[in-house]
């Protein structure tokens, strides 16, 4: 038995921010985002938009693809780091937001793996038994979180939803390995210090600005080319597969240099890459599931497709899947 994806939806704000727009508001130019990120622009949400908005979005999306009942989730896990409060979950709220009344709902936070990590706890369950339909929804709204005085920053993120639904399935087709790993000796790598029990919210914290997302870039940006071609590798080979066997790489979008670097060393041309980072940013953890959905909708991915997700963000944090569709 596998778990199978039956049906991916995303949602994307409707306002975009510009390269051309940040030059207005940080000593930035349109040049060096481009080249040094390859970001172009990204969607930004609207003031009163929640991360469970956005959720509800995409998994309105998902569950309508599915052909299912709403009713019919017995479970909701939603990967973010900017819920809509610290308490309760984000995912209650979309819960609430999509009435999915005989779901059980919680978050996980692993920064941009977080998808793959709630997809890994997804198909655990799902091969237990413990539950049938399982909505995995990756939403965030990391411009709310943005330190917009901080050019290293501020010309990254982006707001975004994508959701999946999940289900057992009998073939040989679905997931076959999901796998996440971390290692909390780089927490400080890419962290928000403010708000916490370390550092609860106080004036001087706020004066301070340790409520946005601080990142040390450059060492963040050489772990992760390190890590993210022994991970693809790895689950690969744990299937008796090589690069050269996948129709699609559906890596998290942080950086171009990151994607292109990482499918080199895999030996994979960038045709069997999906790319939306140059229009999203880096939206975290809804990223992979974003992308995931535009390749399902654009016919990237078909039916027997080899396809591998993989991310790699804060804690450190890494994970990867690897799916025949
Ligand atoms: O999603 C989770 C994981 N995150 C990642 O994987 C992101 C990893 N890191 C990166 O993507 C890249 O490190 C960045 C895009 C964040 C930065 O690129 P970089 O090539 O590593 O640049 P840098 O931080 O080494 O900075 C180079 C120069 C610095 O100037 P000096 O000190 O050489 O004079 C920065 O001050 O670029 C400067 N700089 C900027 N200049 C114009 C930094 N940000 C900007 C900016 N506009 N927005």
């Amino acid at each position: 038995m596998r778990s199978r994806i039956i049906s991916t939806g995303s949602y994307l704000p409707e306002r975009i921010l510009t390269n051309k727009d940040l030059e207005q508001i940080v000593n930035t130019s349109d040049q060096w985002i481009i080249e040094r990120t390859g970001i172009s622009e990204r969607h930004i949400a609207s003031e009163s938009e929640t991360a469970s908005d956005m959720a509800a979005q995409a998994a309105r999306r998902a569950i309508e693809r599915a052909g299912i009942g709403v009713d019919s989730i017995d479970l909701i896990i939603m990967a973010t780091i900017t819920g809509d409060m610290p308490v309760p979950a984000a995912a209650c709220f979309l819960q609430r937001n999509i009435g999915a009344k005989n779901a059980a709902a919680f978050d996980i936070n692993a920064a941009c793996s977080g998808f793959l990590y709630a997809l890994s706890v997804a198909n655990a369950y799902l091969l237990t038994g413990l539950y049938k339909r399982i909505l995995v929804v990756g939403s965030e709204v990391l411009t709310k979180f943005t330190d917009w005085q901080d050019r290293n920053t501020c010309v990254l993120f982006g707001d975004g939803a994508g959701a999946v639904i999940l289900e057992p399935g009998h073939g040989q087709n679905g997931i076959l390995c999901v796998d996440i790993y971390s290692d909390g000796t780089m927490a400080e790598l890419l962290h928000m210090p403010g708000g916490g029990s370390k550092h609860p919210p106080t004036e001087d914290t706020i004066s301070n600005r340790m409520h946005y997302i601080k990142m040390k870039g450059n060492e963040t940006f050489k772990v992760a080319v390190r890590t993210l071609e022994k991970l693809v590798v790895d689950a690969l080979a744990k299937n008796d597969l090589k690069p050269s066997d996948l129709s699609l790489l559906i890596p998290h979008q942080a950086n171009m240099r990151i994607i292109s670097a990482t499918a080199d060393r895999l030996g994979i041309g960038l045709d069997k890459v999906m790319i939306n980072l140059h229009r999203c940013g880096n939206t975290s953890a809804a990223s992979v599931p974003i992308a995931l959905d535009e390749a399902v909708v654009s016919g990237r991915v078909k039916t027997d497709d080899l396809i591998m997700l993989e991310a790699f963000g804060g804690g450190l944090t890494w994970a990867s899947a690897l799916i025949r569709w």
